[in-house]
This record gives C-alpha cells, structure tokens and sequence, in this order.
C-alpha cells in the first residue's frame, strides 16, 4: 500500500439477515471503492456470506475480511473456521480481537494465537485494542500497552508489516446510542502512542501495516479522524450498513492529501 493510501474497513457484524441483501449492500459499495485509488477498502461480512462475496465481486481496489478466525488450522474444534480455509476461500483480511469477541470472553493470549495462526496462513490482520474507559491518571495507556504486548508476543518484526492495529476505544463504539467518536486530539496521541509501545518492542525502523480508528466513524467526522487524528484508516460499524453512507466515507478518505 502506497504512503498516502487509506484503508478503510467495514465491520458488518451481525448483518445484514440474507444473502440477497448483503449482495445488493456489497455492490453499492464496490462501485464507488473500485474507482478510488487513494483507498483500500475492505468488506467484512458474516462468515456465511464470504465464498459469495468473494466469487462474485472481489477486485482489486475492494478486499473481502472476516471477523474473526480461530488459532488452527483444521481438526476437532465444532463450530470454528480456521484461518487456512478462509485464505484458502479467497479472505484476504481478518478482524482479531474486536471487543465485542472479548465481551464474550477472548483474552489476549487467545488473541495472540489467533494472530500467529492468521499471518502464518497468510492472512492480513486488523488486531483490535480500546479501553473501555478512560481516567485523568492516563490509565487508557497502560492498558492499550498491555493489549498490544501481549497480543504480538513472538511476533517476528516482519510481520509487521501485515498487521494493523485498530484501536477502538469500546466507549465509543456505537452500539450504543450516547456513544460519540472520541476527538481527533486524543485519537492522535493514542496512535503516536501506538507507534512508540511497537517501536519499543520491535526496534527502530518497525513497519507496522498501519494504525487505524474505530468508534463512531461516519461521514462527518472522517475527514477531520484522518487529517487530524493521524490514523492511516478507519475501521467502521454502523455507517458500513448503509451504502451511501459508507460510499462518502470512501470518498472522503480518497481526497485526503
Ligand atoms: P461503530 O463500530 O462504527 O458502529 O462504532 C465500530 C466497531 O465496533 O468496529
């Protein structure tokens, strides 16, 4: 991905509740995403609706994720998928770690398997970290450490380069209705904050994929997330839901210097 190239990725969760819609969803989406240069955007529906997705409509300026992948391969693990049959199905991406999968009950150890299984397969990872709430003593920062150290423990420095860190303070997820997207100023600190805890892990000269945001990211506070608050893409929710919504996000993030 060149410098300047945003990445911008949809997280449907649960949605949509059929096949048909989330075809007619992806497809309003692709026609915009193909056509920027400026962005890599990136679908990740439900497991059930990615070897159609993937078949039909993958292009090269549009990438297919999933939301999450277990830590092996193949073998007696009901009900799980494995990060060789998603890139084996044409997944390029997978979500680690979003705090609604620590809601109910991954930690980071089982996140850092997660992670290893994914890049050895192949996979690009989008690691989630976030508090879930901030104080005046900067606890937020101790916690986003321990999430990140964690969670990239025996992670070779070149691998780095396939893992982007999506930080999403869990306050500002909208799932709830008072949420509201933190501030570009402290969205700024926290990913220059990012930077130095992999920078102090890693070495100098690190290159992770990118840091991206999440919480709340809508067509209005795209422009001023990205210019502002130093993230090199955005990991949204609610808004991918709605095609048009998430098209201004894109072209948005396409005309970003
Ligand atoms: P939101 O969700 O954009 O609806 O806040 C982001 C996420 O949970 O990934």
């Amino acid at each position: 991905m060149s410098k300047n190239k945003k990445i911008i990725i949809a997280n449907w969760k649960m949605n949509p509740v059929s096949t048909k819609e989330a075809k007619k969803l992806f497809l309003g989406i692709k026609i915009t995403a193909s056509k920027l240069k400026n962005v890599q955007t990136v679908v990740c529906p439900p497991f059930v609706y990615l070897n159609e997705l993937v078949s039909e409509y993958k292009g090269h300026r549009i990438a297919i994720g999933a939301q999450d992948s277990f830590s092996e391969n193949a073998g007696s693990f009901t009900g799980m998928v494995s990060p060789k049959m998603l890139k084996n199905s044409g997944v390029e991406y997978v979500i680690i770690g979003h705090s609604e999968r620590r809601a109910l009950g991954e930690d980071n150890k089982m996140i850092n398997e997660k992670t290893k299984a994914s890049i050895k397969s192949g996979l690009k990872v989008i690691l989630c970290v976030g508090e879930r709430s901030r104080d005046e003593q900067g606890k937020q920062f101790s916690f986003i450490k321990k999430e990140l150290v964690e969670s990239l423990d025996g992670i070779a420095k070149g691998s780095l380069k396939n893992i982007f860190v999506a930080y999403e303070p869990i306050w500002a997820i909208s799932n709830n209705s008072k949420n509201k997207a933190m501030s570009s100023n402290d969205i700024h600190e926290m990913t220059i904050f990012i930077k130095k805890v992999l920078t102090d892990k890693f070495g100098v000269g690190m290159k992770i994929a990118g840091v991206l945001y999440g919480g709340s990211a809508g067509p209005l506070n795209t422009k001023d997330i990205l210019e502002n608050g130093n993230a090199d893409g955005l990991l949204v929710g609610r808004s991918s839901l709605d095609a048009k919504k998430f098209n201004r996000i894109l072209e948005t993030a396409n005309n970003i210097e």
